[in-house]
């Protein structure tokens, strides 16, 4: 049982608590934050390459809902650190305050006049006045009235996805959702017609988070021929080609398009000075990026959770089916699907696709007495906040009927992450989701595979290691739960 400490933003007194028991293995810097450096980190270190997810669960359950990981050099008494913290009052802290815990952007920085350094220079990376500039000049076209307009064509991307599934035979959930909102970034924010570039496009900026995400160019900034850190920069040469030569060919077409891209292209044209052609494609690529890879995923395990809890799957059959008959969906009737909105909810919070982020100190700073500087980093973790159980009891269930009777904080729940940089795509996510769950519900009923295995790891968002195989029936409501095996099962609690 551990102590939760009272948060502040300036050195504390408080005591121990929670700590005491692990005096012999940590560090407890004079706050009584435990710090993890040393040869004492070695073994949490190596659980974090293993698995994120398994390391912030075990040592939040050990140590609290703060703690730091320092230097691994043998004999080290602190160096660079990680501070890991979960929980509301921490989130409002950190992500509350955007001028003294920086972004840095998600992806590795590159070196100078590189590929790599120039497309991760978009909105994620920009700080401070820039930022909220950048942010307003590319707000219009993803607030919810604009978002409207782009119901029928996703509906119609829906049921082209859908058209090529057969009954009785199996699929790959998450190979679908991938494509799906590959296509829908392409065609929505990007005003592309052309599928096959938009997903040359889709699978290179796939390609390029994956080498991003991988520890073996994390760790080793090598760049030399063969390593994987030359891979990852030739891959982001090839990402920033294909996205200069889709906005050429939008600049093309599409000159009055209402769609992202182009009022990204009319902005440059119009304020070369406040946005240059080297913002222009660092955003695109960003939006493309932050879109379809975490809308996939959650797209993903919204089907998959709803699969396995059998009556909830029925609940919402029938919410469906009351509300829309054979109607398809749109961006009014969606809004009155309570149920199917919860399930998206619910699941976004147990398997958040942003499972955790970084922050950086502008200056010297510290939480909880701890002293923090610019070569620090702040850890926020969603994934531990969702989990927090006097804010989500049996946390680890899916329960959407939790979000019927009352609505979390805005720093309790942060799928979407809260303040100054809260996602921009929410409304263009929940349409997307919305229109998929509910029209994939009208039309079939996809059951697991029995016997598959199904692990969640992290590769920048939290994704199926190897896929969802899914069978397709046709929607006969003959909802039932498969035996499944692999980390979903401690990451899930499949009782329905
Ligand atoms: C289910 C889908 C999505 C989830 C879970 C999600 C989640 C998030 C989260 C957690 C952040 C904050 C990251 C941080 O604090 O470091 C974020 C930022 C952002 N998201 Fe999303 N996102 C989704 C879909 C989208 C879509 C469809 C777009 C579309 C265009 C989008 C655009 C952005 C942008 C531009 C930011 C940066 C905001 C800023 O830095 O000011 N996201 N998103």
């Amino acid at each position: 049982m551990t102590t939760k400490p009272e948060p502040s933003l300036e050195p504390s007194s408080h005591d121990a608590g929670s700590t005491d028991s692990n005096v012999a293995e940590v560090n407890l810097t004079e706050s009584s934050v435990p710090l993890l450096c040393g040869v004492a980190s070695w073994p949490w270190y190596a659980k974090y390459l293993r698995d994120p997810l398994d390391f912030f669960v075990s040592a939040r359950k050990k140590f609290g809902p703060i703690f730091a990981l320092g230097s691994p050099m043998p004999f080290s008494k602190g160096g660079r650190k990680f501070l890991v913290v979960s929980g509301a009052e921490y989130n409002k802290i950190v992500l509350g305050k955007p001028d003294q815990f920086r972004s840095g952007g998600q992806t590795l920085r590159g070196p100078k006049g590189s590929a790599q350094r120039r497309i991760r220079e978009g909105i994620f990376a920009m700080n401070g006045s820039r930022h909220r500039t950048h942010r307003r000049m590319m707000q219009p076209p993803l607030l919810k009235p604009a978002i409207a307009s782009y119901g029928p064509r996703m509906l119609s991307l829906v049921d082209e996805m859908v058209g090529t599934w057969e009954v009785g035979k199996p699929i790959d959930l998450y190979r679908e959702m991938r494509k799906l909102s590959n296509w829908a970034a392409a065609h929505l924010l990007f005003g592309s017609e052309d599928f096959a570039a938009s997903m040359r496009l889709g699978e290179a900026i796939e390609l390029w988070l994956q080498l991003d995400a991988d520890v073996r160019s994390r760790f080793a900034l090598i760049n030399l021929p063969g390593t994987r850190y030359r891979k990852l920069l030739q891959q982001a040469e090839q990402v920033e080609s294909l996205m200069i030569d889709a906005i050429n060919r939008n600049r093309i077409s599409n000159v009055q398009g209402s769609d992202l891209l182009s009022l990204l292209i009319r902005e440059a044209a119009q304020n070369p000075d406040l946005m240059t052609e080297k913002d222009l494609v660092a955003h695109a690529v960003i939006l493309y990026a932050a879109s379809f890879e975490t809308t996939a995923n959650a797209l993903a395990w919204t089907l998959f959770l709803i699969a396995q809890h059998p009556a909830t799957a029925q609940a919402l059959n029938d919410e469906i089916s009351s509300q829309l008959g054979n109607e398809a969906p749109d961006h009014r009737s969606i809004d009155q699907l309570p149920l199917l909105d919860a399930a998206i909810h619910e699941s976004m919070r147990l398997l958040p696709p942003v499972a955790y982020t970084f922050r950086t100190p502008a200056h010297l700073a510290s939480i909880d007495g701890m002293s923090l500087d610019g070569k620090d980093k702040v850890v926020p973790c969603h994934y531990l906040t969702h989990r927090e159980p006097d804010v989500f009891p049996d946390p680890n269930r899916f329960l959407p009927e939790r979000w019927l009777e009352s609505r979390p904080g805005h720093y309790e729940y942060v799928a979407f992450s809260a303040g100054a940089r809260l996602c921009m795509g929410i409304s263009f996510a929940l349409l997307e989701l919305k229109i998929t769950v509910a029209r994939v519900m009208q039309r079939f009923r996809l059951a697991v595979v029995p016997g598959s295995r199904i692990d969640g790891i992290i590769q920048l968002t939290l994704r199926p290691k190897q896929g969802i195989p899914m069978i397709v029936y046709p929607p006969d409501q003959a909802f039932s739960a498969s035996p499944i095996s692999g980390s979903i099962t401690r990451m899930v609690d499949f009782h329905d």
